[in-house]
């Protein structure tokens, strides 16, 4: 048995007979699970009542063809994303448009070639899953990384833009695409714990005291805590703890020093402060970019990973103008006009 096929189910819609059998045959040598349905009625009530991992459907059913039956359960929200295969006799192109505006994955041709027919439903049940799992994680992250920012008035699109220069320093320090995603995950959620501390201290003009630092310095234990029942946290939970350790171990919440420090927490400590420093705080105005590369230089080994100040130093060259707050760009753009 095929490894990872063994419980997927697929409904056949074919009203003919020997073809049913014929499909569900090859379908369970192939090591899935099969029901069969004769017309266009009964595939959209199986579509809904046994929730098949994929579908394949006969354009020339009776009564309610596949075409029809194709979109209907396009509009149906608990058939949206099901996969479906059309299965036709006929592949003039202008078929071929019509099922794929009604939606469907992809065609097989009548008759069969085995190998074809299940290397496309694999194919075409891979992308499905591929997609929910991408679309589940992010939606659920993005909620998350929504909520922090409407709490915090001041890190408002902060996350997003993190994530982009995350994922730019990440890049070029070389980290696999799976590290990429986490990284990606961990800048968009490394501040969701300040959900946790109040909004006085957040949104606070002027200096914390002591015990407003006490407070503000959980934020990281905090986020961790949320994350936790997050199916994708393994990939950055260790970001959202670590953020703000520092590369000389004085940082917090663990004093960790150097490279036990995680790689994904270094960067997005790295393009935290550094975007922190070019815009504005509620307690303080925003710095030039001048002011936030002279910082870097002078925080590398102190404050953050000297190499990765190196690897980030270029890319702030490059990407001087996105990086730039409106403000200061508004400031260039008169002194240059003067
Ligand atoms: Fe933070």
């Amino acid at each position: 048995m095929p490894q990872g096929l063994d419980q997927d189910l697929v409904l056949v819609a074919e009203d003919d007979a020997s073809n049913r059998a014929l499909l569900s045959r090859l379908l369970e040598r192939a090591g899935y699970r099969s029901i069969s349905v004769a017309d266009g009625r009964d595939a959209i009530k199986a579509a809904v009542d046994e929730a098949p991992n994929l579908v394949l459907l006969d354009v020339g059913l009776p009564g309610l063809n596949g075409l029809d039956v194709c979109r209907r359960l396009r509009a149906d929200p608990r058939t949206v994303a099901l996969p479906i295969i059309l299965v036709t006799g006929q592949t003039a192109s202008r078929d071929v448009v019509a099922g794929l505006d009604a939606g469907a994955d992809d065609f097989v041709r009548k008759p069969y070639d085995e190998a074809e027919l299940m290397a496309r439903i694999r194919s075409v049940m891979r992308l499905a899953r591929v997609t929910a799992e991408m679309v589940g994680a992010h939606g659920v992250i993005a909620a998350l990384a929504n909520a922090v920012e409407a709490k915090d008035a001041s890190t408002e699109l902060h996350c997003q833009r993190l994530a982009g220069l995350a994922h730019q320093l990440g890049m070029s320090a070389g980290l696999e695409p799976a590290s990429l995603k986490g990284l990606v995950f961990g800048a968009l959620l490394h501040d969701i714990g300040k959900i946790g501390v109040s909004d006085a201290i957040l949104n606070k003009p002027g200096p914390l005291s002591r015990e407003e630092w006490a407070e503000m310095r959980l934020h990281p234990l905090i986020g961790e805590r949320i994350c936790e029942p997050l199916a994708t946290a393994s990939q950055f939970s260790s970001i959202v703890r670590h953020h703000h350790e520092r590369w000389d171990g004085a940082g917090y919440p663990d004093g960790l020093r150097g490279e036990r420090i995680p790689m994904g927490a270094r960067i997005v400590g790295l393009v935290d402060a550094f975007d922190a420093i070019i815009h504005e705080r509620p307690y303080r105005p925003a710095r030039s970019v001048e002011e936030g590369v002279e910082e870097l230089k002078r925080e590398a080994g102190s404050q953050f990973d000297p190499d990765l100040v190196r690897l980030f130093l270029p890319m702030v060259e490059q990407e001087h103008q996105e990086i730039r707050t409106p403000a200061v760009r508004a400031l260039e753009a008169l002194r240059a006009a003067v």
